[in-house]
């Protein structure tokens, strides 16, 4: 089949060279010559495992055209998937501006008859103003049937999320759209869910929704068990071996960021008010996950009894989770600037982040070349995105270059008890 793809971000890129990958001719659409030229040479403009590998093969193979012309992709293609950017608005709701800019050329490029697919995370009704701007701006006799195929994929693993995604959801009310759908998500396994148009697309919110719940109410059980002397890792173990709940995502920690959790929360929220439903539990998901952030800071202001001047920090991790550079609404962001603010100094180690740390973070960071580095005469260590590399790092190693022998884990990736023989004065999320 061939195929094109609106957007080359981590949803749009990973998509377009799996499905490449599977044989199809894919194009892929950008608006920034100098992104396309770098694309074209097989540089993919973010750090995601496999993923240049597997672009340079399909190039190669002339399965993969990159290109800033609307005419040329969606001509040949049978079937356009829109994966542009879906932002927070600053009322919280999706900025929708680059799928209707989309949508727009997509238009005045039609021939023919296409399936034309939002990717992008919407709110419910969306597809039907995309199909009204693509009903407006098409030449006579161009006709087109829309759909949801909305996205699950992880950054880190998104390659393989999307060979082996949980399920491919599909929202359309054309025949014609779901059978040619269902024909290239063949070699795609995963269960496949069929729906109309509004479920696909509310679908796609009420996870993410649901897995940053879990977090939040992982992070309020962490709150109360430090409270009352119990183990939040232990209880959620617990918790957690019942079938019907299940451990993932009941991970205590210093909150979810990233470019989906946070603003895909802070949009059901503001869809729900639309329609006129106070989604309560959702407004408290949000609030925990800020205080999630602010408790990791309160304990080590607390730890310096509230003066930080002149303290060093050495911060661990940067991205907003591990196996990707993503800096997109990272805990870590947060927690540096209210260090810097109180006083201290941070030198910070993250394996792929640091270069788009360095654009967001406050000047007066320092960036080591790895956390030996950034350990060196600090007086606390501060774990916040739990890479593998730092789970089994020298902690005696690390103990020497320290100043003073704090660690304060943000991801409960280290054993307490194992910790605190070393000599270190150990604080995780939950549990002593
Ligand atoms: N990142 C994820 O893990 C993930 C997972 C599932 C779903 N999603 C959703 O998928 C969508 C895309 O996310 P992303 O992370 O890939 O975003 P991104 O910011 O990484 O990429 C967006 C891309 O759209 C391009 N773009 C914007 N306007 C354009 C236009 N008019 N024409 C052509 N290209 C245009 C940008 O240049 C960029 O390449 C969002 O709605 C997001 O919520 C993201």
């Amino acid at each position: 089949m061939t195929i094109t793809f609106i957007g080359h971000g981590y949803v749009g890129l990973v998509t377009a060279a799996v499905f490449a990958d599977l044989g199809n001719t894919v194009w892929v659409v950008g608006h920034t010559k100098e992104k396309i030229e770098s694309l074209k040479k097989g540089i993919a403009p973010f750090y995601e495992p496999g993923l240049g590998e597997l672009i340079q093969r399909n190039i190669k193979a002339e399965r993969l055209v990159f290109t800033l012309d609307y005419e040329a992709a969606v001509g040949p293609s049978e079937i356009v998937f829109i994966c542009v950017g879906t932002p927070s608005a600053a009322d919280g709701q999706a900025d929708l501006t680059s799928v209707f800019e989309a949508a727009k050329s997509i238009g005045k490029a039609l021939v023919g008859y296409k399936v034309i697919v939002t990717k992008s995370t919407v709110p419910p009704g969306t597809n039907k103003k995309v199909s009204a701007i693509i009903e407006k701006e098409k030449p006579e006799g161009a006709s087109f049937a829309s759909a949801s195929v909305p996205e699950f994929l992880r950054e880190g693993s998104a390659i393989a999320d999307t060979l082996h995604p949980d399920r491919v959801v599909i929202g359309t009310s054309s025949d014609r759209a779901e059978e040619l759908l269902l024909q290239l998500h063949k070699p795609i396994d995963g269960k496949t869910v069929l729906c109309n148009v509004e479920t696909a697309e509310l679908i796609k919110y009420a996870s993410n929704a649901l897995l940053s719940t879990k977090i939040s109410f992982a992070n309020a059980i962490a709150f109360l068990s430090e409270r009352v002397g119990a183990d939040a890792e232990k209880v959620l173990d617990g918790v957690g071996l019942d079938k019907r709940i299940g451990r993932s995502f009941l991970s205590p920690g210093v909150g979810f960021g990233g470019s989906c959790f946070p603003k895909d929360v802070k949009a059901l929220i503001a869809i729900a008010k639309e329609y006129g439903y106070d989604f309560h539990l959702l407004k408290a998901v949000d609030e925990i996950n800020k205080q999630a952030r602010k408790h990791l800071v309160e304990k080590i202001i607390h730890h310096f009894r509230g003066n930080m001047k002149g303290k060093k920090i050495a911060v661990l991790g940067l991205a907003f989770k591990p196996d990707t550079d993503d800096m997109r609404e990272a805990p870590s962001i947060g927690i540096i600037e209210e260090l810097v603010r109180c006083g201290a100094t941070v030198v910070a180690f993250d394996p792929v982040a640091m270069k788009n740390a360095q654009k967001i973070l406050p000047k007066s960071v320092v960036f080591a070349k790895d956390s030996y580095g950034a350990a060196e005469e600090a007086d606390a260590v501060v774990v916040i995105t739990e890479w593998n590399e730092f789970r089994q790092l020298d902690l005696v190693r690390l103990a020497k270059s320290l100043r003073s022998r704090v660690l304060f884990d943000g991801r409960n990736i280290y054993e307490p008890t194992a910790v605190k023989n070393l000599g270190f004065v150990y604080y995780g999320v939950g549990r002593m």
